[in-house]
């Protein structure tokens, strides 16, 4: 009972809190909230977090439930294969997975995989997932750690055109919106000519509860930056990347979370 009542009144505090920032516009700069993002994430190269907040194989909410580990990127192949055709992948692709954490997708997306690039901002995700690649057998893996603020210099570490860049459960994380759109134009930079991107998004929709936070990264990072679905499908487009199809799970049972958009996006 009085659990319950805690978590009634805490809950009450939150939206309260969220519609005074929201009404009075009470906003992070964009360059605190790139900075507070890689603030936190570093926390998994020096150990003061766990990683099962990067998805990590054995940790967090994953701790005793490896089948709910190789779910995640099962779930997420499930559905790029009904998007883009169910041997898309069985051709050597060159894929960048943007965001890899401790390799949930590289596992499943990588196996016939030309080269497999893993790409995110702490080194402690990209020697994870290069573990569970190498615990798989495949050496097609190559890591590319950058600073978050800086996700443009992606381009010059990968030096040829690719076929897939994906990236599921890393859009939400962002640091606002603009960032995505940053991402985005990258992305459509990475690509070859006819090269596909696969993107999930956490979707708004007209609650103040799914509205993207620009305001305390550390504590709101799982709702950090969401779109409309009509809005990130423009907002693809305006990058250089045509949509084609999208998925949508209002509820997401492995994750027990909310509001997943999944996009196919082509570049033309
Ligand atoms: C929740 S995990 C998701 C891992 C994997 N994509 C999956 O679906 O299991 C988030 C990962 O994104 C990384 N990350 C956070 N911000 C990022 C950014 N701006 N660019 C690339 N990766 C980022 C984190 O370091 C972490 O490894």
């Amino acid at each position: 009972m009085a659990n319950a009542l805690r978590s009634l009144l805490g809950t009450g505090y939150r939206a309260s809190q969220r519609l005074l920032h929201n009404s009075l516009g009470m906003y992070q700069s964009e360059a605190q909230l790139i900075d507070d993002a890689q603030r936190h994430w570093n926390a998994l190269s020096t150990q003061e977090q766990e990683g099962g907040n990067a998805h990590w194989r054995g940790n967090g909410v994953f701790a005793h439930d490896d089948e709910r580990w190789l779910a995640i990127g099962r779930h997420n192949l499930r559905i790029f294969q009904r998007l883009a055709g169910a041997d898309w992948l069985s051709q050597p692709r060159r894929i960048v997975d943007w965001g890899c954490g401790g390799g949930a997708n590289a596992v499943h997306f990588g196996v016939d995989a030309a080269r497999y690039y893993g790409v995110d901002i702490t080194q402690a995700s990209l020697a994870e997932c290069q573990r569970q690649m190498a615990t798989e057998g495949l050496r097609n893996y190559v890591p590319l750690l950058f600073q978050a603020a800086q996700p443009e210099h992606v381009t010059a570490l990968i030096a040829e055109p690719c076929d897939l860049v994906l990236s599921t459960y890393v859009y939400e994380l962002f640091p606002s919106q603009a960032y995505g759109r940053r991402v985005l134009r990258v992305m459509a930079e990475l690509l070859a000519t006819g090269g596909l991107a696969f993107v999930q998004i956490k979707y708004s929709d007209l609650t103040l509860n799914s509205q993207p936070y620009r305001w305390g990264y550390a504590q709101n990072m799982a709702n950090m930056t969401t779109y409309r679905v009509e809005e990130f499908w423009e907002l693809a487009e305006q990058c250089g990347l045509m949509p084609q199809l999208v998925v949508l799970e209002p509820q997401q049972p492995l994750v027990h979370d909310r509001r997943y958009a999944y996009f196919l996006l082509q570049k033309p």
